[in-house]
């Protein structure tokens, strides 16, 4: 094995030919038949990853949320339903999503700082578990339309508890400076407030801190303060049915070690047992990436190569309009080409690029490697925060979404089309 082939996710295997294999279909036959840049999905990947999960939870009072953002394909989130999964959103349309593969409105849990009226009204109507309620006005929003509706809306207070997940600026959330949740020392009042509001019926606590945390104390410290939280609320008359520790597990991008399912349950539930042995409410989680990150790759070809001076590029198909990360984050995704090298092709230090017209489209920079124009090449860890945010800046259309799945690739959303692209849009004309 090459040393860039030991950062491949184990659904993908090099052959005697020296040609990727996914899940037993050859990268180069799904490139042929359905272009490139894609999306591609295991659904074995998926499923083993959340086994791993229900293992760690085994015997355990949990329940298990698969964060949509992360990815929100219907496919994926269907392969979650199937498996009894509860999911946690953050807006109506992935609301919509979740209900449209028929998964059950009573394992949804509602986050996000900005639930708009009608999102609300929609999530009474349809019955979810539980709002995570993030802010004062949005608990009184709630129970005024709760109120409207002659519904009492199950809720729980999402608590900033001031702890450094130490990770990417931009995708950490649990510090005072956050725009995420209730300070942890306004939260006992918040509660208290909610206590005496007549449409809202106090159900747990919940924290989120950040994402991509690869150590396990900054869960610990977040559980922490929720505990002793939990404990005054007790002291308070006011007794919780669940607390939920929201997601945020890291995954490998590089050299990252994460802890496993496992090593974060035991963890957790060790502090929680030494807790209240024996009465532990209800604990909820809501991972995204940890799911499904090492689940996807995003396929590429390459366009063309260019050193300007003895800076080289590597200019692909695919774009930050497919994989925002790296631009966004400065984050790290392995570059594999899927085929032997041209043998005539020299290593090289490549910047690989998009065809997007902006200095901050590329996917990573500075990759040892031996290329030749046409070659296809992997993305890596593309399953989570991938699709989901891409865009069509510069009129690109969205790429497809495939999933491998029992050795067959299932197109589960078709590439878009420049028609698709401008098909609601009016001319002056047109538009009267
Ligand atoms: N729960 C809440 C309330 C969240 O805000 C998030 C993620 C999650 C759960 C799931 O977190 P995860 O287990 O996936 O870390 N776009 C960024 C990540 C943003 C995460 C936002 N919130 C990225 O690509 O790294």
């Amino acid at each position: 094995m090459t040393p860039i082939d030991a950062l491949l996710p184990d659904w993908i295997v090099r052959d005697a030919q020296g040609q990727l294999v996914a899940d037993g279909v050859p990268l180069a036959t799904i490139a042929r038949d359905f272009g490139t840049p894609a999306d591609l999905y295991s659904r074995r990947a998926i499923e083993e990853t959340h086994a791993g999960f229900v293992t760690a939870l085994a015997g355990r009072n949990a329940l298990l949320c698969f964060a949509v953002k992360a990815n929100a394909s219907l496919a994926v989130i269907d392969i979650f339903r199937r498996l009894g999964a509860g999911f946690d959103i953050v807006s109506g349309g992935e609301l919509e999503r979740v209900l449209a593969v028929g998964a059950s409105a009573d394992r949804i849990v509602f986050s996000g700082v900005g639930k708009s009226r009608a999102d609300i009204a929609r999530a009474l109507e349809v019955g979810v578990r539980c709002f995570n309620v993030e802010s004062e006005a949005e608990l009184d929003r709630v129970n005024e339309i709760a109120g409207s509706l002659g519904r009492r809306a199950p809720i729980s207070l999402r608590v900033n508890p001031d702890v450094d997940a130490a990770t990417h600026p931009y995708i950490s959330t649990g510090l005072k400076r956050n725009k995420f949740g209730i300070a942890h020392d306004r939260a006992l009042a918040v509660y208290q407030h909610a206590a005496s509001l007549p449409h809202v019926a106090i159900v747990g606590i919940d924290c989120h801190i950040g994402s991509q945390i690869t150590e396990l104390s900054p869960f610990l410290a977040a559980l922490d303060k929720l505990l002793e939280l939990v404990d005054r609320l007790d002291e308070a008359g006011i007794h919780l049915k669940h607390i939920d520790l929201g997601g945020g597990l890291g995954i490998r991008y590089e050299d990252e070690t994460p802890p496993t399912p496992r090593q974060l349950m035991d963890a957790l539930f060790d502090r929680l047992e030494r807790w209240r042995p024996g009465r532990l409410p209800e604990i909820v989680f809501e991972f995204g990436r940890a799911l499904v990150g090492n689940a996807g790759v995003l396929l590429t070809t390459v366009e063309y190569l260019k050193s300007n001076g003895d800076h080289h590029f590597a200019i692909v198909d695919a774009a930050m309009t497919e994989l925002m990360r790296p631009t966004l984050y400065q984050s790290w995704h392995g570059v594999v080409p899927a085929g032997p090298a041209d043998p005539s092709a020299p290593t090289r230090n490549y910047d690989v690029v998009g065809p997007v017209c902006e200095s901050g489209d590329w996917l990573a920079r500075e990759r040892a490697l031996a290329l030749s124009p046409g070659d296809l090449v992997l993305i890596l860890a593309a399953g989570a925060y991938a699709a989901q945010m891409g865009s069509n800046y510069n009129s690109r259309p969205l790429p497809p979404e495939l999933l491998v799945t029992d050795g067959r690739v299932k197109v589960v959303r078709p590439r878009q089309t420049v028609r698709d692209l401008f098909a609601a849009e009016r001319t002056l004309d047109q538009a009267g």
